[in-house]
């Protein structure tokens, strides 16, 4: 496969896609981060990795259409023969114009057990301060694939995390991250290996 990483933060998990292809735990290539933050850590990795970056964001295009704006994405995606893509902290919506063209090859990383703690405004340490006022004793991560909906496509896997006593919101997301790192690469070889298939 032909991964394009979409991701606006710091990028660990993208640095754990890329540190799983390089051990050859992977077979894919990671051919291309996408961007909406020409600053964030994501694209600092991109260069340490040799990885082009393509920087795309509302603020460049204020006037553009949706669908015209969407079309610079698939051009782009089109130019690296992408055929899957892995949501990797990226903190804008997918444009819907992509959402169609790659419907069941959009995958996204979510710290904590969909549909619990999902949707708008669940992002980041968001996620993990509502699990903690909560009170629920089991956090986790979901890896699922995109739709139109946030938060809402199938579920592909969790893993669980329990929440302790004296977690608060940042050692949650510490632990979470953890197995992000782990699981990510992990799904993403079930992916390539046909042991997790995106079209049933
Ligand atoms: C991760 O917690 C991921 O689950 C969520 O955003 C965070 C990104 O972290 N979607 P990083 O940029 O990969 O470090």
């Amino acid at each position: 496969m032909n991964i394009c990483v979409f991701a606006s933060g710091g990028g660990s998990n993208f640095r754990a896609i890329l540190e799983a292809r390089r051990d050859n735990f992977l077979n894919s290539g990671i051919k291309l981060l996408i961007t909406n933050n020409s600053n964030c850590g994501a694209v600092l990795i991109a260069k340490e990795f040799g990885v082009d970056v393509f920087h795309i964001s509302r603020k460049v295009y204020p006037d553009l259409p949706g669908d015209e704006y969407g079309k610079i994405f698939l051009e782009k995606l089109g130019d690296y023969n992408i055929n899957l893509i892995a949501l990797a902290g990226y903190m804008k919506a997918v444009e819907p114009a992509v959402v169609k063209a790659y419907t069941n090859r959009i995958l996204n990383i979510h710290p904590a057990l969909l549909p619990s703690f999902g949707g708008k405004g669940m992002y980041g340490i968001n996620v993990h301060k509502a699990v903690i006022q909560s009170g629920v004793k089991v956090s986790g991560l979901t890896i699922h694939l995109v739709d139109e909906e946030y938060d809402r496509g199938r579920i592909l896997f969790q893993k669980s995390v329990n929440v302790e006593e004296n977690d608060d919101e940042y050692t949650l997301q510490k632990k979470i991250l953890q197995f992000e790192h782990k699981y990510y690469p992990f799904i993403i070889k079930k992916i390539e290996e046909g042991e997790i298939g995106l079209d049933e």
